[in-house]
């Protein structure tokens, strides 16, 4: 897509909004932030679309506060699958790509090896219910979009000033010399927002529509990657594995979510880094940005 496309980008503040900013910064592009454009105000939606006619649309909106979706699971589907309905029947009448964001959420976590684009999901929870549906919303309506599924995302946006992320909550809490619980029986691929937004400008160019997982490569568990943050942060706090009964979190979380980046793979555009490297860029970009500590 050449730069002169008129692109909308939503949930800009976001972690991966705002790494997408930079991304498309040559675009024609319309960043909104939440206080620009609430999604699930379908009427709001429709004339800001209107007004702008966007040419792809780029929507990074989420209701991901997984254990809080248990408790307010209209609100997830709300956000996570009617708002996108909404976004996708635009798209088709007005001929724009649509480009979402979902979740290894989607699947159980019982496969006992990295999920491909076919293997068939079976989320566990309401959120990753909801974002299964806002998925199948999109694929039901309109031919042109790129449904992204990722996985453990961390940006410079969730540093700590702007609401957090895995990375800073583990930084925070060694600051705080804090004993730490991590738990060590869900494993993932942490993946980094800036990396996976150069990744989705690349694959939206290549006009090949449909369903990717795009994340860094290798594995770890949420221990694993606590523990590499604080050995890549030269800290030393008490940092104790856990497992996810004896952590009690609200919603079941798949034991196992690696995805396998088959589709990209195929078009020959998978190079992420491993998890590590990225990470070791992270904890640099952070400092450069301001987070002194
Ligand atoms: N974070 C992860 O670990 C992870 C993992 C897998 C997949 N994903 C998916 O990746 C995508 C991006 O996630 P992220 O980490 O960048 O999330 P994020 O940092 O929370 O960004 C989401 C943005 O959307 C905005 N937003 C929320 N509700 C909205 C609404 N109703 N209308 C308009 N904007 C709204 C938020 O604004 P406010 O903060 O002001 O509400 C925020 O700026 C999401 O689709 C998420 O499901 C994330």
């Amino acid at each position: 897509m050449s730069s002169s496309v008129r692109t909308l980008l939503i949930g800009a503040n976001g972690q991966l909004g705002q790494e997408l900013r930079q991304v498309y910064a040559d675009h024609d592009s319309i960043p909104l932030t939440h206080a620009d454009l609430d999604v699930t105000d379908g009427k709001q939606s429709e004339g800001v679309l209107d007004r702008y006619a966007p040419d792809l649309i780029l929507n990074t909106a989420a209701y991901h506060r997984v254990d809080e979706c248990e408790d307010f699971p209209a609100r997830a589907y709300e956000v996570n699958a009617l708002a996108v309905r909404n976004l996708a029947q635009w798209a088709k009448a007005h001929g724009a790509v649509l480009v979402h964001f979902s979740t290894d959420y989607v699947f159980d976590g019982s496969l006992n090896r990295p999920y491909t684009e076919a293997d068939p999901p079976r989320p566990l929870s309401a959120y990753g219910i909801s974002k299964l549906a806002g998925e199948y919303f999109i694929r039901a309506i309109h031919e042109r979009h790129f449904v992204i599924r990722t996985c453990g995302l961390y940006g410079i946006a969730g540093s700590s000033g702007k609401g957090g992320n895995f990375i800073e909550t583990m930084l925070r809490l060694a600051r705080e010399g804090k004993e730490i619980k991590v738990v060590g029986d869900q494993v993932l691929t942490p993946t980094s927002a800036k990396e996976l937004a150069a990744k989705v400008r690349e694959v939206v160019n290549t006009d090949a529509y449909g369903l990717y997982h795009i994340t860094n490569n290798g594995a770890c568990s949420w221990y694993e990657f606590a523990a590499a943050i604080f050995e890549m942060a030269g800290m030393h706090p008490r940092l104790l594995e856990t497992s996810s009964a004896a952590f009690g979190a609200r919603a079941t979380r798949p034991a196992y979510s690696v995805l396998d980046n088959a589709t990209l793979r195929a078009l020959g555009l998978d190079d992420l880094r491993h998890w590590r490297e990225a990470l070791k860029e992270y904890l640099a970009d952070r400092l450069r940005t301001g987070e002194k500590e």
